[in-house]
């Protein structure tokens, strides 16, 4: 029974953000292309952002994996069991989450795993309040970093790591392989990955989702020099950069990347960074995967596909993964 002290779940903190960061993106400016990671995207207005782009008519990825969860999670639930703690990477605004926490059977801990401290700590108090029987223990970490679990007060019976949105086509290869071996050793074997993976299709439709025509995307792009303006002491003219999308269809990627207007010169963090006309940020690939391709990198990180659910149309996907490996 609850006793109503659900609401305000402790914080296990590993301070991700920091010095750590602004070398990072001192790194990523000095290097041949530039490029930002796409987690800077996400300050207070590019989730707002992001949210909006879930809701365009372009972008089908999220609307699509919110229909294939709500139509398979009874199937779900039978296959991670009861009394599984779920551990979900880059916990964000959690819709689909909901879905999940409404339908697994007497869930021993919901474990939300999240950069940004604001956001960890609002989704967490909410999910706590809306589901007072449920363990909320939120970490703080930067998920591609090695971060310790909190102990459940309850023993879980499996470990069910949740990884929707298709965030892992924002890695390349070698970083997603390294990714999902780190999922796996938070799993341990006869755990469970869940994840929702972007599908191999017409680049057509594609493209069109990275190119809406409210510019709403591009909004988005841009936001990423606003961020960087103000919490990395930097001076980028927004309006002498612009946004572009295109498909690489030689790696099945989308590139975002913010192009320079002009010749100019940005200090950030005292530096300063020399741009030519035409020359980019790379800020987001976004991996499209065939459900092959996929099962073979799964399988290198010691998972394996048990069932993959998708729309009609094949556009988007989501996989229930075993951990077979003894890590
Ligand atoms: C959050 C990584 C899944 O790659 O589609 C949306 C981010 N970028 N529009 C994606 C995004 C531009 C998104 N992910």
């Amino acid at each position: 029974m609850s006793d109503g002290d659900n609401a305000v779940p402790a914080l296990h903190d590993f301070e991700p953000d920091g010095d750590d960061s602004a070398a990072e993106i001192l790194r990523g400016l000095a290097a041949t292309p530039k490029r930002i990671s796409p987690k800077y995207f996400y300050d207070e207005r590019g989730s707002q952002l992001f949210d909006a782009i879930t809701e365009l008519p372009e972008y089908y990825p999220t609307r699509t994996e919110l229909a294939i969860m709500r139509e398979n999670v009874g199937e779900i639930a039978r296959l991670v069991g009861p009394e599984a703690s779920l551990i979900e990477f880059g916990s964000g605004s959690s819709l689909k989450t909901q879905i999940l926490l409404e339908n697994l059977v007497a869930l021993a801990a919901y474990v939300p795993v999240d950069i940004s401290k604001e956001h960890l700590v609002a989704a967490a108090e909410r999910i706590a309040a809306l589901f007072p029987d449920v363990d909320v223990l939120p970490v703080c970490a930067d998920f591609t970093q090695p971060f310790e679990l909190p102990d459940p007060k309850v023993t879980p019976v499996r470990n069910l790591v949740y990884f929707p949105g298709s965030t892992i086509g924002n890695f390349q290869r070698p970083q997603a392989l390294a990714l999902l071996q780190s999922m796996s050793r938070v799993a341990t074997e006869g755990g469970a990955l869940l994840i929702g993976v972007d599908l191999d299709k017409d680049p057509e439709i594609i493209t069109r989702a990275y190119n809406d025509a409210a510019g709403v995307t591009a909004e988005f792009n841009l936001n990423m020099l606003t961020h960087l303006n103000r919490e990395y002491q930097a001076d980028f003219d927004i309006r002498q950069f612009a946004h572009r999308a295109v498909y690489d269809r030689q790696d099945n990627r989308i590139e975002m990347q913010l192009v320079s207007m002009k010749d100019q010169t940005v200090t950030i963090g005292g530096r300063r960074i020399r741009f030519s006309k035409g020359e980019h940020i790379l800020t987001e690939y976004s991996h499209k995967y065939t459900r092959a391709e996929f099962a073979a990198l799964a399988a290198e990180a010691g998972f394996q596909v048990e069932c993959v659910w998708t729309d009609a149309e094949g556009l988007f996907s989501v996989q229930f993964l075993v951990c077979t490996a003894d890590n």
